[in-house]
Order: structure tokens, then sequence, then C-alpha cells
């Protein structure tokens, strides 16, 4: 029995069509907001009477935020949410990933207090088509709070981001927000593979969406844009926190799998002057933790599907998740919260679906993560 869904396992099984889950998908596009809702109420009890929803909830999250933080967490200033690599396919494929992206919705609206923004952190789509990004707008804009939006190499490489860039605005910038120096950059930048072989768009995206295709080039953030992070914190106090958001880890975790970024080092530079840095980043489609003198990383759970740990180069302080269950469409997926703590440093909280929610906290990561407490 295989350990994970392989690429061809999860092909075949979104293959199989649900009649109801195809219809409901098929009218999501450009359905009106009642209509929106009530598809929603549909997948939830279609989800429940399939026996898929865990007793697990996002308001544990905040129960266990409260045991570890009690009182009124006088150390967090603010939470942002996110929901990741929701990998929607093109009508009439996607029933799975799009009631996993509905669900990151709801869980996210669920939250009381509502958290500031929520970050989208790439992968939207999955071939990078018109309508899957627009399928993935429509559920997006259920979210009750404001959306910072970050693309994945899913999203860009039909067309070179054009679509993307069109629909939700420019693909690296920062912003100020409390106190707090936010920066989203565009980490999935890659030398050009296909003009030599002269592949066609649709070969261009199919080989970058293949997790080990040999033939695309490095992920990277590339001069042009680490120039223009340059002069983006050279305006920057270094005792302002700075909190980056990146689709792939800016660190060179397992380069086969792309999980790397060719010129991490030299973007890592750019930040070690800065007394407190937190790196969010997406791709990964796990629980994963690093840490690099002043620079804490942090990865984002899938609403998809979830990717094995790689063979080699796992960061010595991540924490891993068990195995997940090949049987279990929600197991090692999921959403999640980032609370940014007063001193400009930042826990991050995990809501695995079907499992126990669990927070990496910045004083875990500092003293030794092992001795953290995980409610795995
Ligand atoms: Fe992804
Ligand atoms: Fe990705």
């Amino acid at each position: 029995m295989a350990e994970y869904l392989t690429p061809k396992e999860l092909e075949r099984e979104l293959r199989e069509r649900s009649p109801e889950s195809d219809r409901l998908i098929e009218s999501l596009h450009n359905c009106d907001r009642r209509h929106f809702l009530e598809v929603t109420a549909k997948f939830a009890a279609m989800a429940a009477a399939a026996g898929v929803i865990q007793p697990h909830g996002f308001q544990l999250v905040n129960v266990a935020y409260a045991a570890t933080t009690p009182g009124e967490a006088p150390d967090v200033a603010f939470r942002f949410a996110y929901v990741s690599d929701s990998h929607l396919f093109s009508r009439g494929m996607n029933h799975r990933f799009a009631r996993a992206a509905l669900k990151a919705v709801q869980d996210v609206n669920a939250l009381d207090p509502q958290p500031d923004f929520v970050l989208f952190g790439g992968d939207l789509a999955q071939l990078g088509r018109a309508d899957e990004l627009a399928l993935g707008q429509q559920i997006l804009k259920e979210l009750k709070a404001p959306v910072k939006m970050m693309v994945g190499e899913h999203d860009w490489y039909l067309d070179m981001g054009v679509k993307w860039r069109e629909m939700f605005g420019p693909d690296h910038y920062s912003f100020d927000h409390k106190g707090v120096h936010f920066i989203t950059l565009n980490s999935v930048v890659e030398k050009d593979f296909w003009s030599a072989k002269s592949y066609t768009p649709e070969e261009r995206m199919n080989i970058v969406a293949g997790l080990d295709d040999g033939r695309q080039s490095r992920f990277e953030v590339g001069e042009a844009q680490r120039d223009w992070l340059r002069q983006d914190l050279a305006k920057i106090d270094k005792k302002t926190p700075v909190v980056v958001f990146s689709h792939s880890p800016l660190y060179k975790y397992y380069e086969p799998w792309n999980f790397w970024t060719a010129d991490a080092e030299q973007v890592q530079a750019l930040l070690f002057p800065f007394h407190s840095v937190t790196v969010i980043h997406g791709h990964t489609h796990q629980l994963l933790t690093n840490r690099i003198r002043n620079i804490s990383f942090h990865g984002m759970l899938s609403t998809a599907w979830p990717w094995p740990y790689a063979p080699t180069g796992l960061p010595a302080v991540t924490l891993q998740m068990d195995r997940p269950d090949p049987f279990d469409q929600f197991d090692g997926c999921g959403d999640g919260t980032v609370d940014v703590l007063k001193n400009g440093q930042a826990n991050a909280n995990y809501n695995p679906w079907d499992r126990n929610p669990m927070s990496v906290t910045y004083a875990q990561l500092v003293t030794g993560i092992k001795g953290g407490g995980p409610s795995y």
C-alpha cells in the first residue's frame, strides 16, 4: 500500500467524478453571492454525510492558543490567517479541491475575532487557466477579512502571470501594518528553459507543474526583484519587524522537487541586518519549520493535498507531521493563522484538518522545538 498519494494516484482520484459535486462546481461560475452560499452549505452537508468532517474545527486553534497563552494573550499584537495551495482545476475536474478551498474560507470566516487580513499563499490554480483562477477568485471573495495575494508557479507559467496580475495586481509588493513591514515576493521565477526547445505555453506549464520534472529551472527571486527588495528595505529601520511572504521556501531544502530557492542566500543576506524576520511560505504543502540566524521560516499547509517530507534536507528544527492517511481526503491538508507578537516575532498556528491543531511558537523555535509539546 502506498504511503502517500503519488502524483499518478492523485490524478486517478481527480478523475473520479461525483456528478453532484461537478454540477455544483459548474454552477459556481458567474453565480451570485446567494447561490454561492447555498452551494457552500450543500458542500458542507455532503461532506458531513460522507463522514469527512471530523470534530476538529478552527475554534480548537483558539482553545489551544488560549491554553498556551492564558488570559488576554498579552504578547500578541495581531493575527493574520492563511489559505494556501488550493490547486483548483478547471470546471468538471475540481470538485475535491474546490470543496477544500471552500472549507478553508469557512474556517477563516468563523474566526472570532476576525484576522486583520488573510494571506493566500499561491498555487490558486493547477494549470494557470483563466477559468481556474476565476473560480479561485470567486471562492476567495467570500472571505470577510481583506486578502493579500501571492503567486505560485501553478498560477504563472501558462501565460507568464498575465491573467493573474490582471486579476490580483503586482506579483511583488510591500506594505506596513501595525508597525510591521510586510513584503510579498514572487519566488518562483525560472530561467527560460522553454524558448530554445520551442515548448508551447501548455507544455511549459505542465513541465513546471511536475514536481520532479528535470527539464525546468530552479526557482529564484531573481536579480530584478532582489534589487527592488534592497531598495525597499533601505527605507526600513533595522529594528522594525519584517515578515516576508514567499511561495517557495527562501532556503535550500530539496532541489529535485524544487523545494528550493536558488538565490536564497542572496535574499537572506538582505534580511540578516534586521532584528526580527519571519518568512511564511507555501509550495511544500507540509508542516515545516526552519531557523537560519535571525530568520524564522514557517511552511503553510495546503488545502489540496499534503506532500511527503523530502528524503533529505529536512530542517533539523522541523517537528514532522505524521504520515497522512492516503484514504482521507483532508488528512494533512488545512489552513492556519500567524500571531505576530509585540516583540515582532511570530507564532505559527496550524489547523490541520482531521487532526489536532498545533502551534510552532517563536519561544519553542529559539529554545529547541523538540520539547515544544506538539499535539501530534
Ligand atoms: Fe502547491
Ligand atoms: Fe508551488
